[in-house]
């Protein structure tokens, strides 16, 4: 349990609205294993999933954006790893040939199979898969992925179907599949889209982040017009520091913007440590037990994509 991320007794409690000890009782009640340490009570993912007995909707979500170093990787660890934390069963796909995503996960990717051998048709898509967590797996990607796009174009692959078709032999097993996506508009990063249900885009307070979040939307609005498809958008504002001018003019950009207002995140992500700490470290966010600004806005971000942003209407959870 050391390294797993972990959830306390009061987040719990914060979250369905009930007191700490309805918690505790409950997580007894029903037997459900708990550890404790600098005298907190916390568990994972087996424990989440039957105390928050949660129904998901299906979702294939893509991390995604033209421009490079927004925080993909970053959110879609944090992401992935707090829906787990809900008791969802997560698949993440690493297709960046960068492999951040992989190494955010302590991965060796070097011998492990990929999307390219799995396109090629080396390997069957589950056996691909590598067990993070309880919960939680991963499709690991190396610098070989980087032919991705050529393959795809060489072999004529349907754009729509070239993941959609692998993702379907997979997803009855997933509650959610995350895919981190390269900084690049090629034939594999249309083919994700075209896999997914929601793109969230991170955005950045810096010089032409806007710009570089208008190409990618294009992008997606010209794939669904002609794929006859309905992917949503999400524009996320992440490294926010509301004590910089540039932060609050990207904002204010971002909210005078007939497009992306509309399409913008209710959560912001401020700037932390945090992130590129537990990355260092081999860890994650929530691998600790302390209250953090990265762990409540990953959290707030969390429920608004999964939908499930009304827990404490869920009472019956905890106290039925
Ligand atoms: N909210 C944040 N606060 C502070 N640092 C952050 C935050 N989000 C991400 N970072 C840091 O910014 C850097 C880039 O983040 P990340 O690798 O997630 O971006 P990316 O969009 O995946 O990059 P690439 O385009 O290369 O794939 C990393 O060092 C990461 O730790
Ligand atoms: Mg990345």
């Amino acid at each position: 349990m050391s390294l797993y991320a972990k959830m306390t007794t009061n987040d719990a409690a914060t979250i369905l609205g009930v007191t700490a000890q309805a918690v505790h009782k409950n997580l007894k009640a029903k037997n459900l294993e708990s550890f404790k340490s600098q005298n907190r009570v916390f568990f994972g993912h087996e424990t989440s999933k039957k105390l928050f007995d949660l129904k998901f909707k299906k979702k294939v979500v893509s991390f995604q954006v033209v421009k490079g170093g927004t925080g993909k990787t970053s959110l879609t660890h944090s992401f992935a790893i707090r829906a787990n934390l809900y008791g969802c069963k997560v698949l993440c796909i690493d297709l960046d040939q960068q492999g951040n995503l992989t190494q955010a996960f302590s991965v060796d990717a070097n011998n492990a199979p990929v999307m390219i051998d799995i396109l090629k048709g080396q390997v069957e898509p589950r056996e691909a898969i590598v067990n993070i967590s309880p919960g939680l797996d991963l499709i690991p990607s190396r610098i070989e992925n980087a032919t991705l796009d050529n393959l795809i174009m060489l072999e004529k692959y349907s754009l729509d179907k070239v993941y959609g078709d692998i993702l379907k032999k997979l997803a009855t097993n997933y509650d959610l599949v995350v895919i981190d996506c390269p900084p690049a508009l090629g034939q594999s990063v249309a083919a994700a889209t075209l896999s997914s249900d929601l793109i969230v885009s991170p955005l950045t307070p810096e010089q032409f982040s806007i710009s570089g979040m208008k190409v990618t939307y294009e992008e997606i609005t010209s794939l669904n017009r002609k794929f006859g498809k309905n992917i949503a958008v999400k524009v996320v504002v992440n490294k926010f520091d509301s004590r910089t001018a540039l932060s609050n003019e990207v904002l204010r950009s971002i909210l005078n913007h007939d497009v992306f207002k509309t399409l913008l995140c209710k959560t912001i992500i401020r700037s932390s440590q945090d992130f590129p700490n537990a990355i260092y470290s081999g860890t994650n966010i929530f691998n600790n037990l302390k209250i953090t600004p990265a762990k409540e806005d990953i959290d707030l971000l969390t429920r608004e994509i999964l939908e499930i942003e009304n827990l404490d209407n869920e009472l019956t959870a905890v106290n039925g």
